[in-house]
């Protein structure tokens, strides 16, 4: 627009230094966001703040945080009761022996009766017999010995089902098995 059109247009406002400032009309593209934005900023607050038809940030931040506390129900550190709440599982100890098989039984024998690793169905343990002391030497291995770390191949979840199996084995005395190693479980 030139200067002559701009000055017909609009009254002038204000001069100086040969800069002139007129009352020009807001263009109707500024106008329409501007009140577009005013019509979507009050819908917007009527929707999720008076009426709450949907969940709002802190509403679905909740929602998640519930939605994850739920599924970490079963992701509870491993304790002796937690394990042996594990093995009262049909479920997780099925899945269990399944590992076991794939993983340990070429080590500790199809039964557990042992073969290269001690057998894990007499009253014998190297490093304990309690839930919290299995899962350990299971987690974290006994490398030295030839025994591996399964955490990191297998991941906490199977971890723990695989110690419920094994504590299913306990006193099972598997036919064939493996001379006792270590000291007798404590009661
Ligand atoms: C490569 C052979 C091998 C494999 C595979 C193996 N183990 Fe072992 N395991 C051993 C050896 C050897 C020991 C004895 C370690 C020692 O002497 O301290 C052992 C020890 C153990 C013990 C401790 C026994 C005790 O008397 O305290 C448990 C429990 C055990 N293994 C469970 C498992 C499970 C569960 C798996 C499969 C996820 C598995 N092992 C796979 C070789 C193996």
């Amino acid at each position: 627009m030139s200067d002559k059109a701009m000055s017909e247009k609009a009254p002038l406002h204000y001069i100086y230094d040969g800069i002139e400032e007129h009352d020009n009309r807001l263009p109707n593209w500024w106008l329409f966001i501007l009140w577009t934005t005013i019509v979507f900023g009050a819908g917007y607050w009527f929707w999720y703040h008076i009426a709450e038809v949907s969940p709002g940030q802190l509403g679905e931040y909740n929602a998640e945080a519930a939605e994850l506390a739920k599924r970490s129900q079963g992701n509870k550190p491993a304790s002796d009761e937690t394990l042996l709440a594990l093995m009262q599982d049909p479920k997780a100890v099925d899945g269990g022996k399944a590992v076991f098989q794939a993983n340990c039984a070429s080590c500790h024998g199809a039964q557990g009766q042992g073969l290269i690793g001690p057998n894990l169905t007499d009253g014998y343990w190297l490093h304990g017999g309690k839930p919290v002391a299995i899962h350990k030497v299971v987690a974290e291995g006994v490398v030295s010995k030839g025994m591996p770390a399964w955490e990191r191949t297998l991941g906490a979840e199977r971890v723990k089902a695989v110690t419920a199996y094994v504590l299913t084995l306990k006193g099972t005395n598997a036919p064939g098995g493996k001379e006792p190693q270590g000291e007798p479980e404590q009661p």
